[in-house]
């Protein structure tokens, strides 16, 4: 056995003692135990009679994990599941802090202990070797595959991966399901843990004594998303999202897999407050990034998604020289950074959804003048944000990929959305031939590799990317910094096609689950409160501000009219200070689907803002101002739901005014509406 220093404090092995698991320490050589910094995890490794490798983790003394095998099947050798020993073990440790360019916290702690261990299958399997190195944190854990250079495995064609995770405890999940056709794009469902079927992750849990649990993974750079599946019971298992090679990845020797992560916590604010997936990550490879600052942004797109405007030329074409100018004029007007412009470009008119052929990225339509709008933006300080919808047809963006990006750098412009709308598996991507195609999923290892081409290039180009219809954010912002955002789940957009199309609970659901993996671009800020039709949102007013609290950006649009923006001052006047980037983030009340309220420092002066979101239920809070500057008084200006405010009815509109001074040690009372939320500015000073 390789050097085996026992990270094992000794709290932590009486715990151990006690308990069902077989013995700690180095008691055998075919036993590996580690734990986290304060004693809090305990991991086990070792095999089963079968000689499969097996992992398990004790949470304060209780069994979390049971034991879960490890491997891969191969679509072109035998099996990397049994037949395994371990060789050897290493550990190593660290406690470092980092900085962030810019996100929900400027400083982030990383103190784990970690253990690599070697495995060797036996003769039988052609003596193949296969490391997994486990990371321990007080808060959370990984682990990841690592497959060194050797003999007799030279590529790998992974027909599947067998990462198991048996949770010991019955509970409670928040979950949408994996590999359906509009991605990632679904209302949340939540169901006890053993009726979940084959899940996208983040997915959460709730075991019955409190514990809090996110299932997710971290750096996933080419390799094809892990889907969480259940295969019986509390046991579940991780299935690789399909690819058009049959093999579900194809990688040389030596590469390392995603790390498949666990948030773990005794609270919700536990798994908000957690680093895990970042600190994953590897550090920063692009260097300053300061050419791209948070801000926020308004757009010529509620129109086109509302069916009041059109993406395609003709009478109601959104996209005109005249209108970028006005919301150009608004954004400088009230302090908007940006302005996303649609349906600029040519290849709109055809029938782009799923096919994307006609797309050209540095082609705008007669209507639309790039330069002279780009030119008027500079002007008045503000950015265009530029938009690549694909139709999932991701061949024809490769090719313009460079041109399109060096294109944009000349014009000023530092930030692009992009778009992939097409049914799961309907990526078309370059084939190995000239002019040949393939279909991918949009979480496929093709599709993973060409969303950092993507970003890669931008960073080029000094161009920051907003993917949506993207693969999951898996901390991969700490590596590209100009990654700022994504979609990936039900955003704004669905309000607009039906009443209540996002339920109430949404966003407080979104919060614990879709957020944990990173910054959304959910677009609030619909101050009228209507979609097509006038079908109303299920959202009061308050929530529409609660939203930039509640659900992180460092871009955050005000997506509804600028004519309904202006209608609004009071709440126009919010929006525009509201900050994009904070020094620290702290959920200060919540639970799981039901409601959510941050406390957020501005990281550019010494503000501070509260708010948050509610569901269905109306509640009263009682919010305590902990976080506030000792010796500070605060001038509180808050917007709250007005008295009988619903999202069930007009009184959706009711709102109140309040102004308070505040300091820390006080409380401070909220009612939250049944679909309500709140927003307060805390400006130092009376
Ligand atoms: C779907 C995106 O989510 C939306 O924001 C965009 O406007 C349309 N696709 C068109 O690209
Ligand atoms: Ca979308």
């Amino acid at each position: 056995m390789r050097a085996l220093k026992s990270l094992v404090p000794a709290f932590a092995l009486a715990l151990a003692a006690a308990s069902p698991l077989p013995a700690f320490g180095q008691t055998a050589n075919s036993t590996v135990t580690a734990a986290s910094p304060d004693g809090t995890l305990v991991l086990t490794v070792s095999t089963d009679s079968s000689n499969r490798p097996i992992w398990s983790l004790i949470r304060k003394g209780k069994l979390l994990i049971g034991a879960s095998k490890l491997g891969f099947t191969l679509t072109d050798g035998l099996n990397m599941v049994r037949g395994f020993r371990i060789t050897g073990s290493e550990t190593a440790s660290a406690d470092q802090t980092w900085e962030q360019p810019w996100g929900e916290r400027r400083f982030v702690t990383d103190k784990h202990n970690e253990v690599l261990v070697y495995f060797q299958q036996n003769a039988d399997y052609g003596n193949r070797l296969m490391n997994v190195r486990f990371r321990l944190f007080d808060n959370g854990f990984g682990l990841r595959y690592e497959l060194p250079q050797q003999p007799n495995l030279k590529t790998m064609k992974i027909a599947d991966e067998w990462t198991e995770f048996d949770v010991a405890q019955a509970g409670t999940a928040w979950w949408i399901t994996a590999g359906e056709w509009n991605r990632y794009e679904q209302v949340y469902q939540k169901t006890p843990i053993d009726a979940v079927s084959t899940a996208h992750t983040p997915i959460t849990m709730r075991l019955d004594d409190g514990t809090h649990l996110a299932f997710h993974e971290a750096a996933l750079v080419d390799y094809s998303a892990m889907w969480f599946k259940r295969a019986e019971g509390r046991q579940f298992r991780s299935t690789l999202a399909p690819s058009s090679s049959g093999a579900r990845v194809i990688r040389e020797l030596p590469f390392n897999t995603p790390w498949r992560t666990i948030r773990i916590a005794d609270s919700a604010a536990g798994l908000v407050e957690n680093d895990l997936e970042l600190n994953l990550n590897e550090p920063n490879k692009l260097g300053d990034v300061s050419w791209f600052k948070p801000m926020k942004y308004v757009g010529i797109w509620w129109g086109m998604i509302r069916g009041d405007w059109t993406w395609a030329q003709g009478p109601r074409h959104g996209a005109t020289t005249a209108r970028a100018k006005e919301y150009i004029d608004f954004a400088a007007r009230h302090g908007f950074g940006g302005v996303l412009v649609e349906g600029w470009d040519k290849g709109w008119n055809g029938d782009w959804f799923g096919h994307g052929q006609d797309f050209s990225y540095t082609e705008a339509v007669p209507d639309f003048d790039l330069k002279a709008v780009t030119a008027y933006a500079a002007s008045k300080h503000v950015q265009l944000i530029g938009h690549n919808e694909t139709g999932g047809n991701i061949a024809n963006y490769e090719a313009q990929l460079d041109d399109a990006m060096k294109l944009y750098q000349s014009l000023g412009m530092h930030s692009v959305k992009t778009g992939y709308v097409a049914d799961a598996g309907g990526i078309i991507a370059p084939g190995d031939a000239p002019g040949e195609t393939r279909m991918e999923f949009h979480d496929g290892q093709r599709q993973v590799q060409h969303h950092l081409k993507v970003v890669e290039t931008a960073a080029k180009y000094h161009v920051a990317i907003d993917a949506h219809e993207p693969v999951k954010d898996t901390g991969l912002r700490r590596t590209y910094p100009n990654w700022i955002d994504r979609e990936g789940a039900r955003g704004m957009e669905y309000n607009a096609w039906g009443q209540f199309a996002n339920g109430p609970d949404h966003e407080p659901t979104l919060v614990y689950t879709r957020m944990l993996s990173g910054p959304m671009d959910f677009t609030p800020g619909v101050l009228s409160l209507e979609g097509a039709k006038h079908a109303p949102l299920a959202s009061t007013l308050a929530k529409q501000l609660g939203l930039y609290l509640a659900i992180y950006s460092p871009i955050q649009m005000a997506a509804d009219f600028i004519e309904n923006l202006d209608a609004h001052p009071k709440e126009l006047d919010f929006i525009s200070k509201v900050p994009a980037d904070w020094s620290e983030s702290h959920l200060i009340a919540g639970e799981v689907g039901d409601y959510a309220i941050f406390a957020r420092k501005d990281r550019n002066s010494a503000d501070w803002y509260v708010g948050g979101v509610n569901g269905a239920t109306a509640r009263n809070l009682t919010l305590a101002m902990d976080f506030l500057e000792p010796g500070k008084t605060y001038t509180a200006t808050i917007y709250k739901d007005g008295e009988g405010a619903t999202y069930l009815t007009d009184a959706r509109h009711r709102i109140a005014y309040d102004t308070r001074t505040l300091k820390k040690g006080d409380t401070l009372p909220l009612w939250l509406a049944p679909g309500g939320g709140a927003a307060i500015r805390l400006h130092p000073g009376r």
